[in-house]
């Protein structure tokens, strides 16, 4: 479909304004100039242009609407020599910089060579593409046989990969201590804003947001993973964009170790983003004829709004990065015993839950921690991957079998990757575990990280998973993953691989859920850290779900749950109902508004249904069974975030759409009320402006002036009133075209 030719101000990389025809729904192209020495590379409503200039380097031509051809663009040219203090490697936006002949900024790469030289100077080589849909860039020294190869993948979602592939042809070995995937340059704009997602323990997923200037911002991960403090995601703005209108361009880093992420802005006004292997303690060796991968780094852009952006990565999860996609699987409703037992599990609790679970439509019962090894707390037993023989005398069975008599699947929870100092494998391979020798191994929750990158710890880890999964009907592994990384030592290896840990490490991690998961197709997994710690899209080419926070307070779920939808699709989005007064805050909210803030994501208990009155578990039935109705909606439509255009602190509201417009949902939530004030009006988003929807809220006791029926062009241009009182109210509505 052609739209309407738009005009732009400001989109190619010199100051102009030019006359753009957009494409939505296009498919993903690359179209290589007449010289071949300049690509125009389109998916979505973006495109990005890249060429080689006077300098044989690749310099960014163009990131922003679709464009049909490269032929209006202003030429690839080094920028001139302004200053002695500014020289054109500085200047010119290029697509990827070794360190060397003067670069300030954050280099791709660095590399150093046993003579002494420690700089690279990378020209163009040769280009081709591989497929219709990717495009190979190879760059070489301009000395020595290292080659850098770049490629560029188009996905109809609207996105862009890129990921570099680094090899020594030489002679002689060279370390590299910086490898970074992309450099992304965005067109001169001094009013740029970043957005970021930062965040802790019980409090991940927060959205910060800033002017970019002069400097550099960095966001990143040291710890090994990908972290609760930082997410690889970002966006920038123009500083007119909103939650519905505006340019944005965007970008999310595939990788679930160290990672870095630097957004700079140059002193000839360039904002650049680089982001890749996090170079904090990096060396990685590569040995004549060797080569490094860098992971994927997924960018995009949109003229419409923060929304859109983060409804172009929630398509391309669903439809290209997830283990099921380009159709993943709704997720079932869960119980986990988690909150409801803790390590206190046996068969006779577990099969009581089980029981109270099916009742409640729960599709999926699921065992945490505690089933294993002499684990009675967090002390011990982490490593011993046998059932406990006193909580389970018979095995897990009993509680497999009745869980499927039930009609529910079973998962269990593992943490692979960790040891408990108190465990038999720790007692027979202390040296598998990451230390420095000689040093102190520091503790945390009383748990040491197994060295992952070693194949001996590999082949144990993917050995146990597999014997259990095998030897159990086990259908979903919960893959926790409890701490933060120090003293990454490994010294079975040279002292010059020892570093390649960061690297090999997460490699192994993924090799094992790739073969697991080959194995075992029907076979589902969740990436838990702590909560939302290893969330990113390396992860999630592997598990089907995350574990949002181990945060479960419904108040506090609300901030956590958007921010995570800037970055991630709700449909992975893992949210419990449990107990209140809630563990963390101690606040005790409304069992609805529980289950509406768990109903917006992928719905699970966690709560002791042993406590729950009748009158909970009637009413619970009934959320459940509601939900089933609305899940494809929640799980798989287009979210639109109405909260930032209603302005109110302490009143939210989502709705979530179907990509035919034939239906929506929406949720709307009360903090507390004050003065007697209503509940703000609210615009709905996304719906076919001249159809008829008929509208039906969940609790016909709320319907309040709700109309029964309005055109949508009536909704989204007029202020639905939702009938919200008091402290903690909560409301859904239904949508149906007519
Ligand atoms: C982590 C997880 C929790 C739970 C516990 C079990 O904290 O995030 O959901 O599984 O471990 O020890």
């Amino acid at each position: 479909m052609i739209l309407p030719a738009i005009r732009l101000a400001c989109t190619a990389f010199s100051i102009c304004t030019v006359s753009l025809t957009v494409f939505a729904q296009q498919p993903a192209t690359i179209q290589p100039a007449p010289d071949s020495k300049a690509w125009l590379l389109s998916a979505g409503e973006m495109s990005y242009a890249v060429a080689i200039n006077d300098a044989k380097m690749p310099q960014t031509l163009y990131w922003g609407p679709r464009i049909p051809s490269v032929a209006g663009l202003p030429p690839a040219k080094m920028h001139p020599e302004i200053a002695s203090q500014e020289p054109p490697i500085n200047t010119t936006p290029l697509e990827y910089t070794a360190w060397g002949g003067g670069l300030d900024y954050t280099p791709a790469l660095k590399a150093s060579f046993p003579d002494g030289n420690r700089e690279l100077t990378l020209v163009f080589d040769k280009a081709e593409q591989s497929a219709p849909d990717t495009l190979e860039i190879t760059l070489k020294d301009a000395i020595e046989p290292v080659y850098a190869h770049l490629y560029y993948q188009v996905f109809p979602q609207g996105v862009l990969a890129r990921w570099t592939e680094i090899e020594n042809r030489s002679r002689t070995s060279m370390t590299l201590s910086n490898a970074a995937s992309a450099t992304w340059n965005l067109p001169p704009n001094p009013l740029y804003q970043l957005a970021w997602l930062t965040g802790r323990w019980g409090g991940e997923f927060q959205l910060q947001r800033d002017a970019v200037s002069p400097g550099t911002r960095v966001l990143e991960s040291r710890r090994g993973s990908t972290s609760h403090q930082s997410n690889p995601w970002f966006s920038i703005g123009d500083g007119t964009t909103t939650e519905n209108s505006g340019p944005v361009w965007f970008g999310e880093l595939a990788w679930s170790g160290s990672w870095r992420i630097a957004v700079e802005e140059t002193e000839a006004k360039n904002v650049r983003i680089t982001g890749g292997y996090n170079p904090f303690d990096f060396a990685y060796p590569l040995a004549p004829g060797a080569s490094l991968t860098t992971p994927r780094f997924y960018a995009g852009y949109t003229a419409s709004g923060e929304g859109e952006a983060s409804r172009i990565l929630h398509r391309f999860q669903q439809g290209v990065i997830l283990p099921q996609a380009p159709k993943p699987k709704l997720r079932p409703v869960l119980f986990n015993s988690w909150e409801a037992t803790g390590f206190d599990v046996s068969e006779a609790g577990q099969i009581s839950l089980a029981e109270r679970a099916a009742k409640l439509g729960v599709e999926r019962f699921v065992i945490d921690d505690g089933w294993f090894g002499q684990r009675k707390d967090d002390h011990a037993g982490l490593g011993d991957w046998y059932i406990n023989p006193q909580k389970f005398p018979h095995g897990l069975a009993p509680v497999i079998d009745c869980a499927h008599q039930l009609g529910m699947d079973f998962g269990i929870w593992v943490e692979p990757e960790m040891v408990n100092p108190d465990s038999d494998l720790y007692r027979k391979h202390p040296e598998w575990a990451m230390n420095f020798p000689g040093r102190p191994r520091a503790e945390a929750r009383n748990q040491l990280v197994l060295n992952l990158a070693r194949p001996d710890v590999r082949a144990y880890v993917f050995g146990f998973l597999d014997d259990l999964v095998s030897k159990n009907k086990i259908d979903f592994l919960k893959w926790d993953y409890n701490r933060t990384w120090s003293e990454p030592g490994w010294d079975q290896v040279p002292l010059a691989e020892q570093q390649t840990i960061y690297v090999k490490y997460v490699e192994n991690l993924y090799s094992i859920l790739a073969e697991l998961r080959k194995k075992h197709p029907n076979l589902e997994i969740e990436s838990c850290s702590s909560g939302g710690g290893r969330v990113d899209d390396g992860i999630l080419r592997y598990t089907d779900e995350v574990w949002t926070s181990d945060n479960t307070d419904a108040l506090d779920r609300l901030s956590i749950q958007e921010g995570f939808t800037h970055a991630y699709t709700p449909g992975i989005m893992m949210a419990w109902v449990t107990d209140v007064p809630n563990f963390l805050d101690r606040r005790s909210i409304p069992l609805d508004f529980r289950f509406h803030v768990a109903m917006s994501g992928s719905l699970g208990i966690g709560g002791n249904l042993n406590k729950w009155t009748d009158e909970e578990l009637t009413a619970s039935a009934a959320q459940v069974a509601f939900y089933k109705q609305v899940r494809p909606l929640v799980q798989q439509g287009l979210l639109y975030r109405l909260t930032p255009s209603i302005g109110e602190p302490g009143a939210w509201v989502t709705e979530y759409v179907a990509p035919d417009k034939s239906e929506a949902v929406v949720f709307a939530y009360l903090h507390s009320q004050q003065f007697g004030s209503p509940f703000p009006g609210v615009q709905l988003q996304g719906l076919d402006a001249a159809a008829t929807y008929a509208l039906t809220p969940q609790d016909e006791a709320k319907a309040g002036s709700l109309p029964q029926r309005a055109t949508g062009a009536e909704l989204m241009g007029g202020k639905l009133q939702l009938t919200l009182r008091g402290d903690y109210d909560s409301t859904i509505v239904r949508l149906k075209k007519e």
